[in-house]
């Protein structure tokens, strides 16, 4: 993917109101632009960061890496503060009210929060899929064309050209070719999860989060998603909540464990990251004990 994403997102006219991811590009002189960053470059960078929801402070002090290309798993117990954190890549939880983020990320090098950045710029830049698949009550060729028409794109030759490299990305192609004009509604929950991954992947998003994509899935359908994430991180950057530590282990090439720490003094508790490495290290042989503990699944 394009690394001038970071860049394109800011708009150097903010006039009150946000800018269209089509402004905010225009608004980029090409000279302010970095340079393409090589294949594994870091795509996120989180440093010090706490998420509120109005004074409970939900994580604390997260720092970490995101590369591009690769498959970065966020692991540990209900509560911790994985969502949270995932929100926090493509300010989801800026529609949360209340939300509050202290610390710094930067996307590409420009701070996502950032106040002549684009919101609706950085969402459509990374893409999110839900626990829940969630398609529209439409049919499978309008779910997927919905982002490319918001963008702009008219002319049906274009949007069959994007509706088809988007569902064989997704891997649900040969099983929906016949029938694009029926209802979403009417697939499989596996076939709708793969819908939404399409669906995501129909605007060409530099990362693609995906907050527990399998949890309502059965084993064969959780399988076909795995598949097409390692088919898809070539082009793609992936962050990947799981409860399943398995599904980590198989697809991910970084793994964070999370944690909650309590303060008993307080009666408060915090979600924080305890440990973030190569995923062969964080099971094979983690630093933390905390990690030993989860990963050997004597702590959840
Ligand atoms: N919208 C919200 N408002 C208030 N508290 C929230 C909200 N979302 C999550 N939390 C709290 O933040 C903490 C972390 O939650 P979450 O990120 O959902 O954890 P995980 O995804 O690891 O299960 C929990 O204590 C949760 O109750
Ligand atoms: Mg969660």
């Amino acid at each position: 993917m394009d690394p001038q994403v970071g860049q394109d997102m800011v708009s150097s006219q903010q006039a009150g109101q946000e800018a269209g991811p089509e402004v905010a590009e225009a608004l980029v002189a090409p000279e302010t632009r970095p340079a393409p960053a090589a294949a594994g470059a870091a795509v996120f960078d989180a440093r010090g960061v706490s998420i509120f929801y109005g004074s409970f402070r939900a994580v604390t002090d997260v720092s970490l890496t995101i590369h591009q290309h690769e498959i970065t798993a966020f692991i540990g117990p209900s509560g911790c503060g994985k969502t949270t954190v995932l929100r926090t890549l493509n300010r989801m939880n800026d529609l949360v009210p209340g939300a509050r983020v202290e610390g710094e990320v930067h996307y590409h090098g420009v701070p996502l929060y950032g106040k002549d950045v684009s919101a609706t710029a950085v969402r459509r830049r990374i893409g999110m899929v839900f626990q829940k698949p969630n398609p529209f009550p439409k049919s499978i060729y309008d779910n997927v064309a919905y982002g490319p028409r918001i963008n702009g794109i008219r002319g049906k030759a274009r949007l069959d050209e994007i509706v088809e490299r988007s569902l064989r990305q997704g891997a649900l192609w040969d099983e929906v070719k016949d029938r694009l004009n029926t209802s979403a509604l009417a697939l499989s929950g596996g076939q709708a999860q793969r819908l939404c991954i399409a669906r995501t992947l129909a605007v060409e998003p530099d990362v693609v989060l995906m907050d527990e994509p399998c949890s309502a899935l059965d084993p064969i359908a959780t399988g076909a998603i795995e598949d097409l994430m390692q088919e898809i991180k070539s082009r793609y950057t992936i962050v990947i909540v799981t409860h399943n530590m398995q599904q980590a282990a198989r697809v991910s090439d970084r793994t964070a464990f999370y944690s909650v720490l309590v303060n008993p003094g307080s009666d408060t508790r915090t979600g924080t990251l305890v440990e973030y490495g190569t995923t062969e290290h964080m099971f094979s042989d983690p630093t933390d004990n905390r990690t030993k503990a989860y990963v050997t699944g004597r702590m959840g």
